[in-house]
């Protein structure tokens, strides 16, 4: 039986205090990077969601001890960068693109051999960008069919990987993170140009486990590390999702009355595109106490209603916010005028294919609102809504906007709500509560 969710419309604004869940990107990374390290590392406010939990289930089976002290809160200790041992099954990426990119760079140098499995929506995802900088380096990775899909065995080369000058032609944090932790094991520095510069979170957090890394415009360098150069820190602080506030910063300013405070939002420059879009639609926000923590600046965020009118935004900023074009949508549908996306390609190659999704799924709840494109979508500003049952095509960022929209307007029943288990488990709750 399927699934279902209703969302009613909200019959006033939404008001309080949100504690925004951890980092998506920044949890994975946490687990991985300490799991390489030779002494513990305490992980506080670690996303305790699916995606990162396959990151556990992963690095667990590769010989890594993992405790949690409660859901947030855990305790990873590694056996050194040359530590990991043989995992004695296939290893389960489940939905997880970024679980799968980054252990692909991870494995690739081990004198061990490898296997990956995942979910159906990964096992269609391309693998092929990130084996073809891995195999440039001498790393032998195997994948079905052209494309290279899952199921991958990743087989030990026998000797080390070549460090590479890789000018990647997408700008993909996964990408670009695959190919850095590879060239930690490399005989040479490695360096990834990107055509825009995406998350950085891979860069940051290994400058603060005492690795090189050295960047110049879209590029970045990293250097092998030498015996003994590889040193976790004690803890790791992991800072608020940006992309998991997206859908209240949307909420808050579309649904009338609203005033909304988020607390604990990671604002690194490379992931808070969706701010600067929806201050240039209108949108009321302002960032309060500026701070750092773990190498990331994070700042508490307040919304309130707004009137927003559309916007253009294309392949520049893309990087910037590539999550949030679902959530935008939204955010546009609300807005005076029209918003023209470009530069959006990427999108039909996430969770599932976001474009066609937003665009099937806008057509059931306002007709006439959405125009898809090659590699962006248009969309009609204050078009008529109405109520409607609608998928989420198992994709956590579709469940979480059709939600939101629903609310703002008049209302939605959502198949398959469960997959935001996959970021944001207590999403659902939380705007009942709101
Ligand atoms: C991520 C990078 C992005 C993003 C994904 C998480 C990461 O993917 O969409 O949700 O943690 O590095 P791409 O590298 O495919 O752009």
């Amino acid at each position: 039986m399927t699934e279902m969710k209703t969302i009613e419309p909200a019959r006033h604004g939404w008001q309080g205090m949100i504690d925004i869940p951890g980092d998506k990107s920044i949890s994975h990374r946490s687990v991985m990077f300490a799991g390489l390290g030779n002494t513990p590392v305490h992980i506080n406010n670690f996303l305790h969601a699916a995606d990162c939990l396959s990151t556990v289930g992963v690095m667990r089976s590769l010989g890594t001890a993992i405790e949690f002290l409660n859901e947030n809160e855990l305790i990873v200790t590694g056996k050194g960068l040359h530590g990991l041992s043989e995992p004695m099954n296939v290893l389960d990426a489940g939905n997880s693109g970024t679980t799968l990119r980054l252990m692909m760079g991870v494995l690739a140098p081990q004198s061990f051999l490898s296997a990956f499995s995942g979910d159906a929506s990964l096992t269609r995802r391309p693998m092929r960008r990130v084996l073809l900088p891995l195999s440039e380096m001498g790393a032998r990775i195997y994948g079905r069919n052209a494309n290279n899909n899952l199921p991958l065995v990743v087989v030990p080369t026998g000797g080390k990987l070549r460090g590479i000058h890789y000018k990647s032609p997408v700008a993909s944090a996964q990408v670009k993170s695959a190919i850095l932790l590879a060239g930690l094991y490399a005989d040479a520095p490695t360096t990834v140009t990107e055509p825009y510069v995406s998350r950085d979170h891979t860069e940051q957090m290994l400058a603060g486990f005492g690795v090189r890394i050295e960047r110049s415009g879209t590029s970045v360098t990293v250097f092998p590390v030498e015996d003994g150069g590889y040193r976790a820190p004690d803890e790791i602080t992991v800072p608020g999702d940006i992309s998991s506030a997206a859908y209240f910063l949307v909420a808050g300013s579309i649904i009338k009355d609203s005033r909304l405070r988020l607390n604990n939002v990671g604002i690194n420059p490379t992931r808070t595109g969706i701010l600067d879009v929806l201050r240039e639609m209108g949108a009321h926000i302002s960032v309060q106490n500026e701070r750092e923590s773990g190498g990331e600046c994070v700042a508490d965020l307040f919304v309130e209603s707004a009137s927003l009118h559309g916007v253009s935004f294309g392949a520049e900023i893309m990087p910037r916010l590539i999550d949030e074009i679902p959530i935008l949508a939204v955010a546009a549908l609300f807005a005076e005028g029209d918003t023209v996306i470009t530069g959006a390609g990427e999108l039909r190659v996430k969770e599932t294919d976001r474009l066609h999704a937003v665009a099937t799924e806008f057509q059931k709840l306002a007709p006439g609102s959405i125009d898809e494109r090659e590699d962006g979508l248009v969309i009609h500003g204050k078009s008529e809504i109405q109520r409607a049952r609608v998928k989420s095509y198992d994709d956590h960022r579709m469940a979480m906007s059709l939600a939101v929209l629903g609310a703002a307007g008049k209302g939605v029943l959502i198949e398959n709500p469960e997959s935001v288990n996959i970021s944001y488990p207590t999403f659902f709750s939380e705007i009942e509560r709101l």
